[in-house]
């Protein structure tokens, strides 16, 4: 059975909703990268393809992101991280779900450009205005963030994320 399921949400649009109750650190789904956006490939709108649900990996890769996980919305107080295992990303539990709960991840986290827009996700810990930078979050935030950052996007911004480590006293 699917974890997961989509429906309205007051966040934004459609949203991705826990079926069941799910441990901190469990698996909640695996994410289809397979639909790479090239330019012999592009996006075709009139599929319903949009920019707004690809996802920016490593070196310049663009993913339109599949069913379920297209749906999922940006909180500045997420319960869950994407993490890459054996060559696969998969959204993990940041903490407990419980069945019902809206499912979320904070945007910033592997993420660059310099698109700022506005949250609407609700949190007491909403940034309100967001810029698409993780480095430019506050640095406690990118400390707290760290161990979620994902290990090809560590590789790719080696000197950024060496730099914070630096600045924290950490080495
Ligand atoms: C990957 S989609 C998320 C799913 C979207 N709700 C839908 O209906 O398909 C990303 C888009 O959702 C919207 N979104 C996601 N989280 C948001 C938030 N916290 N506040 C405002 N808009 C958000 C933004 O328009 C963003 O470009
Ligand atoms: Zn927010």
């Amino acid at each position: 059975m699917n974890k997961v399921f989509p429906k309205e949400s007051l966040i934004n649009g459609i949203g991705v909703f826990a079926h069941i109750d799910i441990r901190k650190g469990n698996p909640i789904l695996k994410i289809d990268d397979t639909r790479v956006v090239t330019a012999d490939n592009p996006l075709r709108e009139e599929d319903d393809e949009h920019e707004y649900h690809c996802d920016y990996l490593a070196g310049e890769k663009v993913v339109l992101m599949q069913l379920p996980e297209r749906h999922i919305n940006h909180s500045c107080n997420p319960n869950s991280f994407v993490k890459t295992i054996n060559g696969a990303r998969y959204v993990f539990a940041l903490s407990d779900i419980s069945a019902g709960e809206e499912i979320t991840y904070d945007y910033c986290i592997n993420s660059s450009g310099d698109t700022l827009w506005h949250c609407n996700c609700g949190s007491e810990r909403c940034r309100k205005e967001i810029h698409s930078d993780f480095f430019h979050l506050p640095i406690t935030l990118q400390l707290e963030y760290l161990p979620l950052l994902d290990s090809w996007y560590i590789e790719e911004y080696k000197t950024e994320v060496e730099h914070l480590l630096a600045s924290s006293g950490v080495s």
